[in-house]
């Protein structure tokens, strides 16, 4: 098999890279805007917080038909080795997934990790290469998409509205770009309240978050050229920080933003800051980025709390993933 590591200064390998990630966009998820050339080479770096895939193309000739990432944290979750595979549409069906498969479990292995975990849309195909694999469906996550041009903005302030009232010992603040250096230890604590999200069956224990993986997170986002917007819930009467959301608008692609992570931390849970900061982000959203149509997010399928204040804002399903678990 001829596959060699990803270089990110070979010019000639990232462009034919992204030729195979184009050709499976359009074949597998054309819903989803084309990424730049600037969010591939910060994913490739940074990865999504400072942890990068390990990377290797599979060759045919100069194009690039198959690809391996290979994912490892040295932070948390030692037990664990992420494996990806993707293979060019039109060179499905000949035995190149199993053999990058293969290739990723050897690294795992070496890594000496003991669960090995995956990720497919829910498709039959998908479903059936994982299976085939000795992997076992452990979540289910659920895609969901906000169309800016069919929601009702009167009905989204009236939400905001009624949630403000039930958070009147709470006001919000509005953080574009880098958290400021006062606040960064407590972001760090509310990042960890998302450790309380269900994760359904899968072998992963809580990750571990500091001041450090966060400025990690703001670099790797802001080096692919993401603006950052998030919105912190703080108790008036004593100015703790209660809780926040995240929410990424690039230029490369003004018609999408992608609503991140959410979370509000236990003390401060019953006074519905999860819909004032909700509906307040996209609020925000439809003034700062005005171009934006469709916001993307992406919870749990058992996760009734945040999925009833999705709904509540417009949001439909687009699609369910499965992650998948193996043991080594
Ligand atoms: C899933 C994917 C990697 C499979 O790649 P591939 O090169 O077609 O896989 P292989 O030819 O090595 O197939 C290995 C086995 O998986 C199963 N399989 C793969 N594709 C299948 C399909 N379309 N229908 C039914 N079974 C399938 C079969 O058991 C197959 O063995 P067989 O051909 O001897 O019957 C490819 O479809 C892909 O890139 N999908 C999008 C990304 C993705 O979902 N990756 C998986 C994340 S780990």
């Amino acid at each position: 098999m001829n596959l060699e590591r990803l270089d990110l200064a070979d010019d000639a390998a990232v462009e034919a890279m992204m030729d195979l990630h184009e050709a499976s966009r359009l074949a597998d998820h054309p819903y989803f805007p084309a990424d730049t050339r600037q969010q591939v080479l910060a994913w490739h770096r940074y990865g999504w917080d400072g942890e990068p895939p390990e990377v290797w193309l599979l060759r045919e000739g100069d194009a690039v038909i198959g690809k391996l990432g290979v994912w490892f944290s040295y932070r948390d979750n030692l037990h664990l080795g992420g494996v990806n595979v993707l293979v060019h549409p039109e060179h499905r069906r000949m035995g190149h997934g199993r053999a990058l498969y293969e290739a990723g479990m050897k690294r795992v292995r070496e890594e000496g990790r003991r669960t090995v975990g995956a990720g497919t849309l829910d498709r039959p195909e998908f479903n059936a290469f994982a299976e085939t694999m000795g992997f076992e469906r452990k979540s289910a996550d659920i895609h969901r998409r906000q169309d800016l041009l069919s929601v009702d903005f009167e009905d989204i302030a009236a939400h905001r509205a009624k949630a403000e009232a039930a958070a009147a010992d709470y006001e919000l603040v509005r953080v574009e770009g880098s958290v400021p250096e006062e606040l960064i230890e407590d972001v760090a604590v509310m990042t960890a309240a998302i450790n309380d999200a269900p994760t359904d069956d899968l072998d992963i224990e809580d990750e571990i978050f500091d001041a450090k993986r966060i400025r990690e997170w703001e670099n790797a986002r802001l080096e692919g050229g993401d603006r950052i917007y998030r919105i912190i819930a703080r108790r008036k009467s004593d100015g703790a920080l209660a809780g926040h959301t995240m929410l990424g608008y690039h230029p490369g692609a003004p018609e999408y933003a992608n609503q991140w992570d959410t979370s509000v931390l236990k003390d401060h849970r019953g006074h519905r800051l999860g819909m004032l900061l909700k509906a307040s982000m996209v609020e925000w959203l439809r003034e700062a980025e005005p171009t934006v149509r469709y916001v993307d997010t992406w919870n749990a399928e058992s996760n009734s709390y945040m999925i009833a204040v999705n709904e509540a804002l417009g949001y439909q399903i687009v699609e369910r993933h499965l992650g998948y678990q193996r043991s080594v």
